[in-house]
């Protein structure tokens, strides 16, 4: 692996983001619930959303929404959906991308990042737990709500 960059989405990324792969069984996790009913609440001056290259391949994809007005409180700072290609996972893409997610909930000024996931094997929970998320609540569809506060 050379060195991890983050960049904008953009034209020349976003067909490569498109065909990021999962390992099966992973598909069902990456859209709770609770994401399709928050799809109302966001909107484009909100996302914030990045590619993660190593050199000029496509290793990842990771999106957030901050917003200080967002109901319920746990949409107002929260990782909304990260993927690592199936044949780069396990080798810190993931950590990378959630450590600038939270230099960039920082820079905003908030003080905590969420997230909301399904339990489940094959699924992320033992990866955000690794990378500090603690669990602090559930949705009113038996997802987790997890947390790290800075
Ligand atoms: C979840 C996901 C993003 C993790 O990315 P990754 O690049 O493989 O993770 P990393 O290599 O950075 O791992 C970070 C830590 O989590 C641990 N970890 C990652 N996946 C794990 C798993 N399935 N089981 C146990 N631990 C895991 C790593 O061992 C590492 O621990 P360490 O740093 O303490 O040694 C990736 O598996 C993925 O894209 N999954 C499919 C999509 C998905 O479910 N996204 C989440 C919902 S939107």
């Amino acid at each position: 692996m050379t060195e991890l960059r983050l960049v904008e989405l953009s034209a020349d990324t976003i067909v490569q983001v498109n065909t990021l792969s999962l390992k099966p069984g992973q598909e069902q996790f990456l859209a709770p619930v609770s994401y399709g009913i928050a799809a109302s609440v966001v909107n484009p001056k909100t996302t914030w959303q990045r590619v993660v290259l190593d050199g000029s391949e496509v290793v990842g994809f990771v999106s957030a929404n901050f917003d200080p007005e967002a109901a319920p409180d746990y949409f107002r700072s929260v990782l909304w959906r990260i993927n690592v290609d199936a044949d780069e996972q396990r080798r810190g893409v993931g950590r990378f991308a959630v450590e600038a997610l939270l230099s960039e909930a920082q820079r905003r000024d908030f003080d905590h990042l969420d997230v909301i996931y399904e339990a489940g094997e094959g699924g992320p929970e033992a990866f955000f737990h690794r990378v500090g998320f603690s669990p602090v609540g559930e949705t009113e569809y038996g997802e987790i709500i997890a947390e790290i506060r800075f």
